[in-house]
């Protein structure tokens, strides 16, 4: 378990399955998300996910449930979604529940999770990418240290039209240097 201010980064657990997939129907919240996740999933196949998270011999996948600090309420997910073992580069994810945006807790979330990654993983990178139209996503990566390495044009289709998808890094200097 990992704390910032706001936030505490678990494991996940088999009673958030239900929860997690109201907050993912919440409108533009999948949408901004990778191709996977944009159909409606299935409870058996969101379980399926979230159990395979918790398993211990997944070395390269962590997946955490974002709880509020205060009230212990599950609001959203974040995690590496690879880990490059011979580069020591991660590729991370996360998405906070409509409620609770604006309110600090994606910036909080981001800090404890690269933190982790550093701290615990010492990973060399991190990287990510979003899809052009995520401002909100743009403003807190960039508030974090990421930089903007390439953009991949009209690589997604959403909306009803391509849209490009803009790949950051985060080496552990830039890191620690806006903490
Ligand atoms: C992108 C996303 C993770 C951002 O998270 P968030 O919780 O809304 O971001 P934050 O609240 O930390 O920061 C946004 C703004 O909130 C406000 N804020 C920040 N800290 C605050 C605090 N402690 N108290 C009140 N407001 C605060 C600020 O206005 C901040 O903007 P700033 O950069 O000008 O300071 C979130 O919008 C989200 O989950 N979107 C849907 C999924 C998604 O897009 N995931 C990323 C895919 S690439």
């Amino acid at each position: 378990m990992f704390q910032g201010q706001l936030v505490t980064l678990r494991a996940y657990k088999t009673e958030d399955v239900e929860v997690s997939l109201k907050l993912l129907e919440e409108e533009g919240l999948r949408d901004t998300l990778s191709m996977e996740v944009i159909f409606p999933y299935s409870t058996d196949s969101q379980k399926a996910y979230i159990e395979n998270s918790m398993k211990k011999n997944n070395k390269n996948v962590y997946n955490f449930a974002i709880e509020d600090k205060k009230t212990k309420q599950y609001i959203g997910s974040c995690g590496i979604n690879e880990y490059d073992m011979n580069q020591r580069i991660a590729t991370i994810g996360l998405w906070i529940s409509k409620d609770f945006q604006n309110k600090g807790y994606g910036t909080d979330t981001l800090q404890v999770l690269c933190k982790f990654i550093f701290d615990e993983l010492n990973a060399f990178k991190i990287t990510l990418f979003y899809f052009d139209f995520n401002e909100n996503a743009a403003k807190l990566y960039k508030k974090i240290g990421f930089v903007t390495e390439g953009i991949h044009r009209k690589e997604q289709f959403r909306y009803g039209k391509y849209h490009n998808r803009i790949y950051m890094g985060l080496f552990r200097e830039e890191f620690f240097k806006s903490e």
